[in-house]
């Protein structure tokens, strides 16, 4: 992949970005992913804006306030654009989404960089700095070359490693397979590679990384399927912990339910959004299974592991959704008493097959479902947590508590956070904490040399 063109007089580069997300994981590690891209330039992160020579958006458009979001941000910086000699760019979703028409609506744009396209950022910034010229880059690749990217620069105790990029799915409601391009997995190979250097470097846990995860291997020959990539990388040395999101209610086989009884390293947590407890509503939704099937999962997870947390995602106000579709929603969440939820008002996008169906719902229904769905979740996660007291949790420290400097926070393998007191040699180390008390949001604990009991694993 060449340049764009051939510089004569290379100006000064860019030596500090200052970079905001908007969005996912997929979007976070993709900025992870510009900042190592441009480690190598050099240039280095900023969190000051105005220290910035280049600054980089980096979008979502998932729903209608994630788009609006983006343009506020856009819109706020005309002004740096005036004051200062500065580079602008914007990336993600919105980005491939609107391509060129960014260009046109924010003067101070001088690039538009799609999903498929980050490994150009050094080019295209080039381009903008020699010729004056703006840039627009939304071509989709068979495999996107940042797919291949290890952002090393701030590496954690956790890291992420993507496995898949695009979405095949379509579910009515949904954007993503339009921005994000088809669905393709990595080759095991590449990624084992990248753990393995992860693993070197002391990262501890993993979280492989897509939009269906499950779905991993799919039209690659002969490769690994989904549960023997997991076994695969938790048997990597110096990896500890094993995480995956997201998952696909459909795609969940008994193998890989398997895995949570038969892989040490996988942590007891999985987030596997249900999006609707209606059966008429996931049908119009696209999503291939019904409400029966998707307890008959959740029983099923909880049987090889009754310590398994559940999270999952929500929407309410799907068009058609009445009374009696949002009734089976909330008897869905009280009988499967999910862990910690994230409940969305559903967004029209356009160009989704749900866009164009009839029975638009008013905003203040949504408004007020949502209310009432997101009040009862709070109780059922709050009383989760408090159910957790005396347990000994095996708890992966990460930093300093951003509430209290005196207290160090960490994740229990099922991804809860846990506060206690504790020293900052700690940071990436796995310590027993005991559960001293569980809030809405967290657990505080005390370290105990002790370890628990043996564990309670069932059958499948
Ligand atoms: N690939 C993942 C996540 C997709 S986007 C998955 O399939 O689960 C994350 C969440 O945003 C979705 O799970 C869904 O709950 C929500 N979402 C997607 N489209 C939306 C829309 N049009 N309006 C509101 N929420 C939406
Ligand atoms: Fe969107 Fe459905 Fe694909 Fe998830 S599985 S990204 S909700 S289309
Ligand atoms: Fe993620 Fe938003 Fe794109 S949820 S995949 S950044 S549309």
């Amino acid at each position: 992949m060449g340049p764009l063109f051939c510089p004569r007089s290379i100006t000064v580069r860019p030596k500090k970005i200052y970079i905001k997300t908007f969005g996912c994981q997929m979007n976070e590690h993709d900025s992870s992913k510009v900042l190592e891209i441009l480690h190598h330039y050099p240039c280095e992160e900023t969190a000051d804006l105005h220290e910035a020579d280049l600054v980089f958006i980096n979008t979502c458009t998932v729903r209608e306030k994630a788009e609006q979001k983006a343009y506020s941000t856009l819109g706020r910086l005309k002004r740096l654009k005036r004051e200062k000699k500065v580079i602008i760019g914007v990336g993600g979703c919105l980005a491939q989404q609107k391509g060129a028409d960014l260009l046109d609506r924010f003067s101070c744009l001088d690039f538009v960089l799609g999903t498929h396209n980050l490994h150009r950022l050094p080019d295209v910034i080039e381009g903008c700095q020699n010729t004056g010229n703006r840039w627009c880059e939304t071509c989709f690749h068979d495999r996107a070359p940042s797919m291949e990217v290890t952002p090393l620069g701030q590496l954690r105790a956790r890291a992420y490693v993507t496995i898949m990029q695009g979405c095949d799915n379509f579910c009515s409601y949904c954007i993503v397979p339009m921005v994000r391009g088809p669905e393709r997995s990595r080759p095991a190979p590449q990624i084992l590679e990248e753990v393995r250097r992860l693993a070197e470097k002391g990262v501890k846990e993993i979280t492989l990384l897509g939009q269906n995860v499950n779905s991993y291997g799919k039209g690659l020959d002969g490769e690994m399927t989904f549960p023997a990539l997991l076994g695969a990388v938790s048997r990597i040395e110096g990896i500890r912990r094993v995480r995956f999101t997201t998952s696909h209610p459909k795609d969940l086989s008994l193998d890989l339910i398997a895995c949570f009884r038969d892989l040490p390293g996988l942590c007891e947590h999985l987030h596997l959004p249900f999006q609707s407890g209606s059966n008429r509503v996931l049908k119009a939704m696209n999503r291939g299974y019904t409400r029966e099937a998707y307890m008959e999962k959740v029983d099923r997870l909880r049987e090889v592991r009754p310590d398994m947390a559940i999270t999952a995602d929500v929407l309410v106000g799907f068009p058609g959704e009445g009374e009696k579709d949002f009734e089976a929603t909330m008897d869905l969440i009280e009988r499967v008493r999910f862990d910690g939820l994230f409940s969305f008002r559903y967004s029209a996008r356009g160009g989704t097959a749900a866009a164009d169906f009839p029975g638009q719902i008013p905003e203040a229904v949504k408004r007020g479902r949502l209310k009432v769905l997101q009040e009862r979740q709070r109780c059922i996660t709050r009383e989760k947590n408090e159910e957790m007291v005396g347990n000994i949790e095996r708890v992966l420290v990460e930093g300093r508590s951003q509430r209290n400097p005196n207290d160090m926070m960490g994740r229990a393998r099922t991804n809860r956070i846990v506060n206690f007191p504790g020293e900052g040699r700690l940071v990436g180390e796995e310590v027993w904490v005991r559960i001293v008390k569980g809030f809405a949001n967290s657990l505080r604990g005390e370290i105990t040399p002790s370890r628990p009991m043996v564990r309670a694993v069932g059958r499948l």
